[in-house]
């Protein structure tokens, strides 16, 4: 069973003061806590990790799988560790740690958190991928950290799901179409939404504040409050990946021209690397 931390809200009835956000794995947060400090070595983190066996797996499984054309599958946790670099494990192991407080939730119809993980993760790469490509150091975040971002951004829907369950889903399927899922979850839910959530449960696991925010804003990017020139490449990110899910098959150039969000720097042709990245990319993700 999860352990659960209630977070009060400023306003609202009892089912929103009283909304229920995991904790992460004490080993998780505790490794995340050992790479804050700036003279901490590879060596050490991979003792640390070497503690969680289970986690320590997960960590290498996920860095052999996210690490393309890399020449031959890494077998010791230093040697993953190693190639990922301390910033690189910091985004491995939230993403090994982050899905187990939630693996007692059960799929429901039209909601598979199989998929939602394929698409936070995919988000995340896709998000690294323009990052990298843009050079974009906005917030002094390196582009692993935007996979972080990408990892993390729609977290509050599968809160949502774990605290109402069929309530949360009624609300985002019977919607009228020309309400966003943000803005029936928030008249629904006393004005929380899916980001505003997920902004607090980065908040609650200790994640840098750039991210935070990212979470907070990436459905509305250009919003006063948010660093646009680091959110829209999540939202562009996240465009992508609901582009490419919609049309696998789809042309990316065709696709590029959907997009609303372009961050700043990225020109038409990174768009459509990431594009055909995304295409790629999508049918080889693993939760
Ligand atoms: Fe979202
Ligand atoms: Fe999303």
């Amino acid at each position: 069973m999860p352990s659960w931390s209630p977070v009060s809200t400023q306003s609202g009835p009892d089912r929103t003061t009283n909304l229920r956000i995991p904790t992460l794995p004490d080993s998780v947060m505790k490794i995340r806590a050992l790479l804050q400090r700036e003279d901490v070595g590879i060596g050490e983190v991979s003792i640390a990790l070497s503690k969680d066996p289970p986690l320590a797996i997960k960590v290498l499984r996920i860095a052999n799988s996210v690490q393309i054309g890399a020449s031959e599958p890494k077998t010791s946790v230093q040697a993953a560790t190693s190639m990922l670099g301390l910033r690189g494990v910091a985004s491995v192991v939230l993403r090994a740690g982050l899905i187990a407080p939630f693996e007692h939730l059960k799929d429901a119809d039209g909601f598979s958190l199989k998929d939602l993980w394929c698409h936070s993760i995919l988000v995340g790469q896709i998000a690294e991928n323009i990052a990298r490509a843009c050079r974009h150091r906005g917030y002094d975040m390196m582009p692993q950290e935007y996979y972080t971002c990408g990892l993390v951004h729609d977290i509050g829907k599968i809160i949502l799901y774990d605290n109402f369950g069929d309530e949360f889903l009624h609300v985002v399927r019977e919607k009228p179409a020309d309400v966003s899922d943000i803005q029936a979850e928030s008249a629904a839910f006393l004005g929380l939404n899916h980001a505003e959530i997920g902004a607090m449960a980065a908040e609650l696991w200790l994640l840098p504040r750039p991210v935070i925010d990212v979470v907070k804003f990436h459905h509305r990017p250009l919003d006063p409050g948010s660093t646009p020139e680091v959110v829209t490449v999540v939202t562009c990110a996240d465009e992508i990946a609901d582009l490419v899910e919609a049309y696998p098959d789809g042309k990316p150039r065709d696709l590029v021209a959907k997009l609303r969000t372009v961050p700043p720097g990225c020109t038409q042709e990174m768009l459509i690397k990431a594009v055909s990245l995304a295409l790629v990319l999508r049918p080889t993700i693993e939760v």
